[in-house]
């Protein structure tokens, strides 16, 4: 009876306008039986207006899944012990990856980064094949074409000490979503503001350590930016808290190049290969803040976020302050790729 009457304020709610289908979705409870996962369909509502107060219900089973060390399960029901180290420590590694069309982009260049970062944090004990094969087989389940697909390896389980013992075993976690639009990022670009950055000396490691990625961000969208500009103490730019950054310097690509300071970024890395292909000169140079304010045009590059021309950083206009002819030759490249890697094997 509770949670019937749940369910009616939840509708009445959403019905209202005050919450978004998405909402109503992840608050609804999964109920048992009849299966994409077996065991489980997952109640999926959207409630749309349709003006004259006609009001349209579809259902679908389009689930948000998790996988937790190989077992499948809608999302709030996925559970790992709270002495996880990555709970604790934030000891561990993770990949981000988007999905179109029903099929994993770039898995391969993501596989090989992951691979990196858990032998540089020393994971041991760990199968990554196994691994792999389970990411593919939760995404298939999933059956969400569009969708981003979050990753991680924690160290495992053990009460709290700071070092580990050899025989610990890690934790795996994936969940599978639909691919939420970022605004209009893509098409009209996006403002970004400078931060200081204060993490550690490894940012060339995937870590889920990411609290002065979180303060930056949050920084910039409570002053109307999209992502905030990571700076060292000379005012070098590095990257964004959660992307990549490019500029067009007198007609050349600038980017800094990789190293122990900035992650390799698997979308920056088909930038190059795209400017490359139209003849676009590439420096993979360091630059500064002042460079940025004065270049021809600038952007961010990431697996959520494609590439979004800068059009103001710190309330300064890049360029003509829109988006550059450039970075829209690029940005149109990256989606041809991703448009014809549908018709490849999967990679
Ligand atoms: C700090 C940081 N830099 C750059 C990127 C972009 O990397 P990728 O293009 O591989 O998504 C990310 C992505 O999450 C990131 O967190």
């Amino acid at each position: 009876m509770v949670g019937l009457l749940n369910r009616l304020r939840l509708v009445a709610r959403a019905l209202a306008g005050r919450l978004n289908p998405v909402a109503y979705r992840t608050l609804t409870r999964p109920c048992p039986s009849g299966a994409q996962i077996p065991g489980y369909i997952l109640e999926n509502v959207t409630i749309q207006h349709l003006g004259n107060g006609i009001l349209s219900k579809k259902e679908t089973t389009m689930p948000e899944i998790a996988n937790v060390n190989g077992k499948i399960c809608p999302i709030d029901e996925a559970v790992v012990p709270a002495e996880d180290r990555g709970y604790l420590f934030g000891d561990g590694v993770y990949e981000v990856l988007r999905c179109y069309n029903g099929r994993m982009w770039a898995f391969e260049r993501h596989r090989q980064r992951f691979e990196r970062s858990l032998k540089e944090i020393a994971v041991q004990n760990l199968d990554l094949d196994q691994l792999c094969h389970w990411v593919a087989e939760t995404y298939e389940r999933s059956r969400i074409p569009e969708a981003t697909i979050y990753f991680h390896v924690t160290r495992g389980v053990a009460p709290r000490s700071h070092a580990w013992s050899e025989d610990i075993i890690p934790t795996f976690f994936m969940t599978v979503r639909p691919f939420v639009v970022r605004g209009e990022g893509n098409e009209r670009g996006i403002k970004v503001i400078s931060v200081l950055d204060q993490r550690w000396g490894r940012c060339d490691i995937k870590s889920l350590n990411l609290l002065p990625n979180v303060l930056a961000k949050q920084k910039a969208r409570s002053q109307g930016a999209y992502e905030a500009i990571l700076v060292d103490e000379k005012g070098g730019v590095r990257e964004g808290t959660s992307s990549a950054v490019v500029c067009i310097l007198q007609g050349t690509l600038c980017a800094p190049p990789n190293c122990s300071t900035l992650l390799p970024s698997i979308t920056r890395q088909f930038v190059f290969e795209i400017a490359d292909e139209l003849k676009i000169p590439i420096q993979q140079r360091a630059f500064s803040l002042k460079d940025l304010y004065a270049a021809d045009e600038a952007f961010i590059a990431g697996s959520g976020d494609e590439i979004m021309g800068i059009t103001h950083a710190d309330e300064k206009p890049i360029g003509t302050g829109k988006v550059g002819e450039l970075t829209k030759k690029i940005y149109r490249q990256y989606r041809k790729r991703i448009s014809k890697s549908q018709d490849q094997p999967m990679s």
